[in-house]
């Protein structure tokens, strides 16, 4: 069966024309004038764009104790309840277990998506099984980004020597790598000598991790990568001095991407001061939410091109489980949600104020991230033959955002009380209407995997690093006598 999505406006990243949109196998076939199909979805007055791609997620994620609230069912229809048609989510090895053995694990939890899926892997220690199971990830498994978390210091975080072998060997395989960059030494000495000093509350929080922590470890993994001769990506840029760093990095030639958070671009550090232990400690997550220069920081770098994409990090934990960590901040699950607000959010502070183009709201959140993961335009596009992932998007359409109205699993949500004006009238998930007139209609386990191969096109850091230091061993006529 065909639809037809009648009257609309085209928007991509980089064109905005009227024109029909017709929609069949899950494919676009035809975009022109008066087109015909068996169903018709009303447009007037929308905006019709690639649907959402959230490069970022943690769906069902075993951490600090416990599993993140949102589960691939629920996490994929807050998603399309907000336009989004495509997470990336990570594949979490703990320490010591396999990459392909953590990938089953993943492979298992995503049946259940409603909408489509890929996945990063994560590098959370290293060894000769890590070095050669990487190898099978890319090639016969179609993930071709690696994580690095450069924090959370006796669980997850790698060593710089870990996180060189591993950039190495992604450049080998023409993978990405990803870094969580934040230095975590440093933050493991802040969040010790707070608590020794009686600062247990979640505004300690945002103490232990401030933005210098967050710019170093920005700085060294743009470094490493370099010498290893790969891009780098790296995920929720927070404040100027990270963004600072992959700025510079660009204006040298290097391919390195930076992704702010919806939430960091729209919630600043004053929710750690709230008198409510609660309200604090759920909006605890690393990085820490900061002031108004660093989100102003964001903001410009999303409109000038220095940051590529907006992302969410939903890694959504219950009130429940944010109080594990009553009396110890260091023991609250870091995470907050957004998947079903990310679109509505960036939309009403980005072009509702004028700091973005409608063409530049689709590329941050959709064809930038498709192009540097290597899956445009199957994804990201409004092309024939590009899969039928689309938001109509109705810019007069308004809420305010809820947990009482919302998808996701979890009891609060940190954008709470906020209002939008922009939202999916429909959204569609290979040509299935998921989202219609704003009801959610999608169906669990229609999601499928997104194989993606490696992008010869990117894969190349710029730098001359390796060529001006390759190794000339120099001849000698007079070697004096070893010792004394
Ligand atoms: O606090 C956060 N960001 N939690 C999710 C895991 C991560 O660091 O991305
Ligand atoms: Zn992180
Ligand atoms: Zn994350
Ligand atoms: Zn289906």
């Amino acid at each position: 069966m065909s639809t037809v999505i009648k009257n609309g406006t085209i928007v991509t990243a980089d064109l905005t024309c009227k024109a029909d949109v017709l929609v069949d196998g899950g494919k676009i076939v035809e975009i022109g004038p008066d087109l015909k199909g068996d169903e018709t979805l009303d447009a007037t007055g929308c905006y019709v764009m690639p649907g959402g791609i959230d490069p970022h997620t943690h769906l069902e994620m075993p951490f600090m104790g416990t599993y993140s609230s949102d589960d691939f069912e629920s996490g994929t229809r807050a998603a399309l309840s907000g336009g989004t048609t495509m997470v990336v989510d990570f594949a979490l090895p703990s320490p010591e277990q396999g990459l392909l053995d953590a990938l089953q694990m993943w492979d298992n939890k995503s049946t259940r998506a409603h909408c489509d899926y890929s996945f990063h892997m994560a590098i959370t220690w290293w060894s000769e099984q890590v070095f050669n199971e990487m190898q099978t990830v890319v090639q016969e498994r179609g993930i071709t980004s690696f994580k690095h978390f450069m924090a959370y210091k006796g669980a997850l975080m790698v060593n710089d020597d870990e996180m060189y072998a591993s950039f190495k060997r992604c450049s080998e395989l023409g993978a990405i790598p990803l870094v969580h960059a934040e230095n975590g030494d440093v933050v493991a000495e802040l969040q010790r000598k707070l608590l020794e000093e009686g600062n247990n509350g979640p505004e300690a929080h945002a103490y232990s991790r401030p933005p210098e922590v967050e710019g170093e470890a920005t700085n060294r993994a743009i470094m490493i990568a370099d010498m290893a001769g790969v891009p780098l990506y790296v995920v929720h840029v927070s404040c100027e001095e990270a963004h600072e760093a992959i700025r510079r990095a660009r204006m040298l030639g290097k391919r390195v991407w930076g992704e702010p958070l919806i939430q960091h671009l729209t919630l600043d550090e004053s929710e750690y001061a709230h008198p409510d232990w609660d309200h604090a400690a759920r909006r605890v997550m690393s990085p820490p939410f900061r002031n108004q220069k660093h989100q102003d920081s964001l903001w410009n770098g999303l409109a000038s091109g220095s940051l590529s994409c907006v992302a969410t990090d939903h890694c959504a934990f219950t009130t429940e489980q944010k109080r594990y960590g009553v009396g110890d901040f260091t023991k609250i699950p870091n995470g907050t949600g957004g998947l079903e607000d990310r679109l509505p959010m960036l939309w009403t502070h980005g072009v509702g104020t004028g700091r973005l183009t409608p063409n530049e709201f689709v590329a941050v959140t959709s064809t930038n991230i498709a192009k540097i993961l290597n899956c445009y335009p199957r994804k990201g596009a409004v092309l024939v033959g590009a899969d039928a992932d689309l938001v109509v998007w109705d810019p007069e359409k308004e809420k305010t955002i809820s947990a009482a109205s919302q998808q996701s699993a979890i009891d609060y949500n940190v954008f709470e009380g906020k209002t939008v004006k922009g939202l999916p009238r429909f959204t569609l998930t290979r040509g299935r209407v998921a989202v219609n007139d704003g009801e959610f209609v999608g169906q669990e386990g229609h999601g499928e995997f997104v194989r993606r191969e490696p992008n010869g096109a990117v894969n190349k850091a710029l730098s001359s690093w390796k060529e001006l230091t390759a190794p000339r061993k120099v001849e000698r006529t007079g070697i004096p006598a070893s010792g004394v």
